[in-house]
């Protein structure tokens, strides 16, 4: 056989790789967002209760509040009292389900969970979604210039690390003794890729991602499915609450598309727009061009544009009040 003659078997069998690989995506993306939509899975199988950590607000709000929709009784745990209460009330109204709350704060670190334990013993727990999280700046930032770096680096590593273990250890075994059981971590995309100036932000996100994925190896074959959910921009406090359009999802719209590849994958950017975001990102901003010291730069002096464009927004808006 002559060398082109190689070349050209090597060439069509690359060809026919890369077309298979494309085939298979497609068909699993098609299998998460649009199949999803019309054979959802039943998830008052997996048991009466959610659990739901950081459910007063944005995602984790929504999440507790599409559960309860879809007939699940709520147990919502968060750290301001008057907003459990309020939720709450807005559930069992809305939706006529059962809610109780547990007001913790995470960023206390491991002596909460003995309490939260006991507030949900005798609970027949489903579902759990590890939501609680938090960020240390509301804009990129390099490492150094995090505020009150001392403090603050235990609570983030508190509030979006240890939670996931811990609320996982205190509800997984009914899960394991049941034979059935859903758990949902929500990561970011950039627990997924790299992002510099959200260092430690990004870093706990990572954490998530392979928590999840390896838990959801360890346990399948017991019946309990563990998704990890990577979403790009929702529209919550989190991201200043920030105009809905066909890239930024709102909360409860990201959630219900999200509760809808339960069953379909065990790990997912959580709805279509933001698949595709995945996709279009992972091909034109490749990992070594996030992290190359032009870029971080540029997106540094980005972001103190938009931050000083914010505060002088928020003067006008100040000014004209007291007028
Ligand atoms: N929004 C996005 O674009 C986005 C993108 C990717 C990933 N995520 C992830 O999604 C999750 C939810 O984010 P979000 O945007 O919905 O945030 P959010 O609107 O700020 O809501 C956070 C929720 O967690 C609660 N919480 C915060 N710190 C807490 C603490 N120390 N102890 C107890 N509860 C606490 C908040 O309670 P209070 O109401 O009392 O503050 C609130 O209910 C986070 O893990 C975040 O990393 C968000």
């Amino acid at each position: 056989m002559s060398v082109t003659e190689m070349l050209v078997i090597v060439g069509g069998f690359t060809v026919v790789f890369h077309l298979l690989k494309l085939t298979w995506r497609c068909w699993c993306g098609f299998r998460e967002f649009v199949l999803s939509e019309l054979w959802q899975v039943d998830l008052r199988t997996c048991g009466q209760w959610a659990v739901v950590t950081g459910a007063t607000s944005g995602i984790g709000k929504a999440y507790a509040s599409e559960l309860a929709r879809r007939g699940l009784d709520v147990v919502l745990v968060s750290r301001s009292g008057d907003k459990l209460q309020m939720v709450a009330k807005e559930i069992e109204d809305q939706h006529g389900r059962r809610t109780r709350t547990i007001q913790v704060d995470f960023t206390d670190g491991h002596r909460i969970y003995s309490a939260i334990a006991k507030k949900l013993q005798g609970l027949e727990i489903g579902i759990l979604v590890n939501n609680v999280g938090m960020t240390y700046s509301d804009h990129f930032a390099y490492f150094l210039e995090v505020p009150d770096a001392e403090q603050k680096i235990t609570q983030i590593v508190n509030c979006n690390m240890l939670s996931v273990p811990q609320m996982t250890r205190l509800i997984l075994p009914g899960m394991v003794k049941r034979g059935t059981g859903l758990i949902i971590n929500i990561s970011s995309e950039v627990g997924v890729h790299p992002q510099p100036l959200l260092s430690l932000y990004s870093a706990t996100k990572i954490f998530v991602t392979y928590f999840s994925q390896c838990l959801h190896a360890e346990y399948k074959s017991k019946g309990i499915i563990v998704q990890c959910v990577a979403p790009f921009m929702v529209s919550t406090n989190m991201t200043k609450n920030i105009a809905v359009n066909c890239f930024v999802k709102s909360a409860s719209g990201f959630a219900c598309e999200a509760l809808n590849t339960v069953g379909h994958s065990s790990y997912t950017s959580g709805c279509l727009s933001h698949a595709l975001q995945n996709m279009a990102l992972t091909i034109l901003l490749p990992d070594w061009l996030r992290m190359s010291s032009v870029l971080i730069r540029k997106l540094r002096n980005l972001a103190k544009v938009s931050q000083y464009e914010r505060v002088c927004m928020e003067k006008e808006k100040f000014s004209e009040k007291e007028e």
